[in-house]
């Protein structure tokens, strides 16, 4: 058994059927990924080989965010089909995109795809003796927000991880891995209350995701920075290969 992640899978798979050319009210929902770069190509497919070579039905794989460009849970059926028939048990965490997901239908979702999907959200789940805790956490984009915007839904993220923590520490759980969809820290930061609340809780590893092209891979940390292992997992990043966070 391992602990794999990847993110931002951003499926459109009512378009990869070609379904929706016959269904114009979905015809929006048509999202090639290539369209904003090449890497993308055919990335659903390639996503497939490379999960089935890696991944076991044993393992346990993170999806961090951005899952589908469907708008509701409807539009995102078709995507969820696909990751479920994916090896391994599955666990989500929300994306920016992900606008099927409302926090307070969290629970609702976990029992409408109970023994298929777990949503990662206020609550946490096992990999062995680790918690795996994890919100869509925050960053700071003066070109697109107000500072004020920003700190709202930054310290609201932060509540959220905290009550994964506290729940999974009270639970007895003192091993943490702890995932975000947005990067932990914002350009040119080296801390922030992400990295503070890892420190807190001695997590180990920070896994986020997010961040496409090669402009943007570098937008926050790399490697190990004051005992912390930071690892970016979007898909493009990655090459669309799961990868080994926990053996
Ligand atoms: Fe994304
Ligand atoms: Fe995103």
């Amino acid at each position: 058994m391992s602990l794999f992640a990847i993110g931002d899978l951003h499926l459109s798979i009512l378009s990869e059927t070609r379904r929706m050319r016959f269904l114009g009210k979905h015809y929006d929902l048509y999202k090639p990924m290539d369209v904003f770069d090449p890497v993308w190509k055919n990335h659903a497919d390639r996503i497939e080989r490379y999960w089935k070579r890696r991944i076991r039905e044993d393992d346990v794989v993170v999806v961090t965010g951005d899952h589908s460009w469907g708008k509701n849970l409807d539009e995102c059926r078709r995507d969820f089909a696909y990751i479920e028939a994916l090896p391994g048990r599955k666990i989500l965490l929300r994306g920016n995109h992900d606008m099927f997901w409302e926090v307070k239908h969290t629970e609702w979702l976990n029992r409408e795809f109970a023994d298929r999907l777990f949503f990662l959200q206020n609550n946490y789940a096992v990999y062995g003796d680790y918690a795996l805790v994890g919100t869509k956490g925050y960053s700071y984009d003066p070109t697109d927000d107000s500072w004020e915007h920003f700190v709202k839904i930054r310290d609201r993220e932060l509540g959220r991880l905290r009550v994964s923590f506290e729940k999974a520490r009270l639970a007895g759980y003192r091993k943490y891995v702890m995932f975000l969809h947005y990067p932990p820290t914002s350009i040119g930061e080296e801390e922030s209350c992400f990295t503070r609340l890892a420190r807190e809780y001695g997590v180990k590893q920070v896994v986020y995701s997010h961040c496409h092209g090669e402009k943007r891979y570098y937008d926050s940390l790399h490697g190990t920075v004051d005992g912390i292992s930071y690892l970016l997992v979007s898909s493009d990043f990655l090459c669309f290969k799961p990868k080994m966070i926990l053996p």
